[in-house]
């Protein structure tokens, strides 16, 4: 039998931090107010291309998995802030990895992107359709997001993530999974106008940020990510208390709160990181993956549950049998370049173009 091993993981978030400070000085909103409601203390915000972020988190993955580049079957890439219509970011990812062996795509399933992309993958490699494949989850949410809209401003980041799949014999990796949407939602989270359905001609600030009607996001979130995840875990014939670490998405830390007590799950066994990077839609759980292991809380053997939900609205669960590496074959010194910007002289162009929506 075939089946796909995690055996590389990385993550690069830009240097640049927007804490909570920083947006009292922009919009309506308190240190306080976004604390309590989300979790959140800091965000990202890139300087550079989405696809800088993504090499950079994939050549931690590869060196921890301990392959070049050349050896990859397939790159997926997760996000929905692609930097072009036409090409996917995945082939300028294969291109700046050199990874001259490889298929390329992008997967768009919003926040749960990266989940979609891991069922994906270990799906083609237990088909024997590949060996080994690169997964990233990318984002640059600060295209899309509006820093002057309060409701919207607080929430979103940059950051990527990447694991390594890999073809074993070994009964690990993926167990059990669930893919879900409801298309009828649309409207509750999305960029208006941001694609082949405006009129040609520049992006109007008005309809290209993303909207996000946070209440009923919030109740479908807990609803569909407790569900999808307690569904994996009874199809791959564990139980709750064998769970020892669930990696939800990071959307807001009052969500993976209440996915936590609907799920019956221990509170030490769930990793959070939202307070430092916010959400980074597809990023989310390859990060808080790789933060995972860096601080030791994975072990050989371990049941883990990763679960998301998003725009779409999308949710996916997977239940997943860790491996027996922990620890990464090579480390990589590969990093995001420092940039000389102040915090505002990086956030300059956002602000220019939205100032001139009617707020
Ligand atoms: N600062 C201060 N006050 C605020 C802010 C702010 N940034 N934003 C809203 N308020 C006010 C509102 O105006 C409202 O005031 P009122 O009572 O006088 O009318 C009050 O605070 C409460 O507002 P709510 O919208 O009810 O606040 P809520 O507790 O629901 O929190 C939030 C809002 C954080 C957006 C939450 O609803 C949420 O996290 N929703 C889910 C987001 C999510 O799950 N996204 C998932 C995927 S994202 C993707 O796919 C890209």
């Amino acid at each position: 039998m075939r089946y796909a091993d995690i055996t590389g993981w990385g993550k690069a978030l830009p240097p640049t931090v927007l804490a909570n400070a920083d947006l009292e000085q922009l919009v309506d909103t308190s240190d306080d107010w976004i604390t309590a409601r989300t979790g959140i203390k800091e965000r990202r915000i890139a300087d550079g291309e989405a696809t800088e972020m993504a090499e950079v988190a994939s050549r931690h993955a590869l060196a921890a998995a301990g392959l070049e580049a050349d050896q990859l079957d397939l790159v997926v890439l997760a996000t929905c802030s692609p930097e072009s219509l036409v090409p996917a970011s995945a082939s300028y990812l294969q291109a700046r990895l050199e990874a001259v062996n490889a298929g390329a795509m992008d997967l768009n399933a919003n926040c749960s992107g990266f989940v979609y992309s891991y069922i994906t993958a270990s799906a083609l490699i237990k088909a024997g359709a590949a060996n080994r494949i690169l997964v990233v989850g990318v984002e640059k949410l600060s295209f899309i997001t509006n820093y002057l809209d309060r409701n919207t401003a607080i929430l979103f980041g940059d950051g990527a993530g990447a694991v390594i799949l890999e073809v074993t014999e070994e009964p690990v990796g993926l167990m059990a999974s669930e893919l879900g949407v409801d298309g009828t939602t649309t409207e509750l989270l999305c960029t208006p106008v941001d694609g082949t359905r405006g009129v040609p001609g520049p992006r109007d600030p008005a309809t290209s940020s993303i909207t996000l009607q946070g209440q009923e996001v919030f109740r479908r979130a807990v609803t569909m990510m407790s569900e999808s995840g307690a569904a994996v875990v009874s199809d791959a014939g564990w139980t709750i208390d064998q769970v020892d670490l669930l990696v939800p998405h990071q959307a807001n830390r009052r969500i993976i709160d209440a996915v936590v007590r609907r799920l019956g799950l221990d509170p030490s066994r769930v990793f959070a990181n939202i307070h430092a990077y916010g959400n980074t839609s597809a990023a989310t759980v390859p990060i808080a993956l790789t933060e995972a292991l860096e601080q030791g809380m994975v072990a050989p053997g371990n049941k883990l549950v990763f679960v998301a939900f998003g725009g779409g609205l999308t949710w996916a669960a997977a239940a997943v049998k860790w491996g027996s590496r922990i620890e990464p074959i090579n480390t990589s010194d590969a990093s995001i370049p420092k940039t000389d910007k102040s915090l505002m002289e990086v956030l300059k162009p956002n602000l220019d173009f939205f100032r001139k929506v009617d707020h």
